[in-house]
């Protein structure tokens, strides 16, 4: 460790102490709170912590940050940073001048997680402010070949593969890969648990063995894409008469919504989406409920990038110079991009244009009692672990300006919270299949634009 990098800890701590105060709704004094492993301060002080480790340590090689996996800060006299980190050794011996970052992994050395706090204390010494320390214990296991069952999660994981039929064999590589991640997320899951305001629980969904990124990937796929923007769109126009809304309302009891669909390994959402609004639009307005064709717009929307992406707005476009979807039976699910085979003598549904819908949840809720179900953008980073209730998550968690994923809303209603009072709540049409959430479906808290679900609302037209 250089003194430019002391130097730059030295700062950081200012810095942090300095907007420590600010934190953000809920969070309880002294509680942890849960920190992107990515952020820049994070990966600074990380870095910093595996320099110690490297000096505590007899070894002859130098061992390197191969990844944060979580980070949480607590408030105690400056802040505390508990980091779980990955680090594994280095070809550069410890007598080396080589700087950290250009010395190549061992890859023959076993990967070491390790759980380290790092105290930024709020004292100055001089005027100057006093570094941060690595504090005691640092513990670290290697990464074992076998999981055996006296590892803390093994029964877990043994439970989550007989449920979900896993079929990789007991100690293969894949097996221990699988294991922790499934350990990791396991933890995530907890700590969303710890910091939930709704009644929603977090644990072994069937992706628990997914990492978040391998998770976006490939069961999301809205394309929020910077470089074009969305074509502006007309306002949908609310009901002129002023009488209420009932307080709870499921355009599934009306007939006007399919079963859950399953997008499989296949960015897709956006289709899925699209299709349950129009198929609501179709039902609400020609009396016929009929699934509708995602393969036909995975295949042959050139607005979108099928299984890489797409949005429902760029979606109605496509559909309306199409000349309108072909329904399911016709043209089949296949989760995977091919060559568009559109007949446009199968073609059962057109639609007359499409609108944006208010971000405000109130006039929301009036919009889809009187016109139907509404095709929404969400951040689906807390929906990998949802297990059932009604999520109210904290936007650290969840951040309402990274839409990933299209969905449904097809109804609400309000239950009675645990703890918090009444809970009201969006109901939301998922296509991950119904073994997921509940029975398909996921349960948002309406009212505090959780995860973003009011900032992309739109809808097909049909006349
Ligand atoms: C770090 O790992 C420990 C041991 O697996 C776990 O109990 C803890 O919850 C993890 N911390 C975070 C921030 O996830
Ligand atoms: C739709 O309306 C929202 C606010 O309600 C606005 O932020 C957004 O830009 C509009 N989108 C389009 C495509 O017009
Ligand atoms: C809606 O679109 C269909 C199909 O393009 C067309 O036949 C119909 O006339 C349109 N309706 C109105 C009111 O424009």
């Amino acid at each position: 460790m250089n003194c430019f990098s002391n130097m730059f800890l030295a700062c950081l701590s200012v810095f942090l102490l300095a907007i420590a105060c600010e934190g953000f709704g809920g969070r309880k004094a002294g509680g942890l709170t849960y920190v992107n492993p990515e952020d820049l301060e994070v990966q600074a002080y990380a870095n910093f912590a595996v320099d110690e480790v490297n000096k505590r340590r007899n070894g002859f090689f130098k061992e390197k940050l191969v990844e944060v996996r979580q980070a949480q800060s607590q408030v105690v006299m400056g802040k505390m940073f508990h980091l779980n980190v990955t680090i594994q050794s280095t070809l550069c011996k410890k007598t080396d001048n080589t700087e950290l970052e250009d010395c190549k992994f061992d890859q023959n050395a076993k990967k070491e997680r390790c759980s380290l706090r790092v105290w930024v204390q709020p004292f100055l010494e001089l005027g100057v402010p006093v570094p941060p320390t690595l504090e005691d214990p640092i513990i670290c296991t290697k990464e074992s070949s076998k999981i055996s069952e006296s590892d803390s999660r093994f029964q877990e994981f043994e439970d989550f593969r007989a449920k979900f039929e896993r079929k990789y064999e007991v100690n293969s590589e894949e097996y221990v890969q699988k294991y922790y991640i499934f350990s990791d997320n396991m933890d995530t899951a907890k700590t969303y648990n710890e910091m939930e305001q709704g009644t929603a629980t977090y644990g072994a969904s069937k992706f628990a063995d997914m990492t978040p990124a391998e998770f976006k990937e490939k069961h999301t796929g809205l394309k929020v894409d910077a470089k074009k923007p969305t074509p502006h769109m007309r306002q949908g126009k609310l009901p002129a008469s002023t009488s209420p809304t009932p307080a709870s309302f499921d355009w599934r009891t009306k007939g006007a919504v399919t079963p859950v669909k399953n997008q499989a390994s296949c960015g897709s959402c956006w289709a899925f989406s699209t299709t349950g609004n129009i198929e609501g639009q179709w039902m609400i307005k020609k009396k016929h409920l009929l699934s509708l064709s995602e393969q036909q717009l995975v295949d042959c929307d050139k607005l979108d990038s099928g299984c890489e992406g797409g949005l429902p707005s760029n979606a109605y476009e496509s559909i309306i110079s199409m000349g309108g979807l072909e329904p399911e039976s016709q043209y089949k699910y296949k989760g995977v991009d091919e060559k568009c085979e559109l007949d446009k003598a199968d073609i059962k549904v057109y639609i007359n244009g499409s609108v944006n819908i208010t971000s405000d949840e109130s006039k929301m809720t009036t919009w889809l009692h009187s016109n139907g179900p509404i095709s929404i953008g969400i951040n689906a980073a807390m929906m990998q672990f949802y297990m059932g209730g009604v999520a109210h998550p904290f936007k650290i968690f969840c951040n309402p300006g990274s839409l990933d994923h299209g969905v449904l809303i097809v109804g609400y209603g309000t239950k009675a919270g645990i703890i918090w009072g009444e809970n009201p709540y969006w109901i939301i049409k998922n296509s991950w299949g119904p073994d997921w959430g509940e029975e398909g479906y996921y349960l948002a808290y309406r009212g505090d634009g959780v995860c973003g679900l009011n900032t992309m609302c739109t809808s097909a037209e049909v006349e």
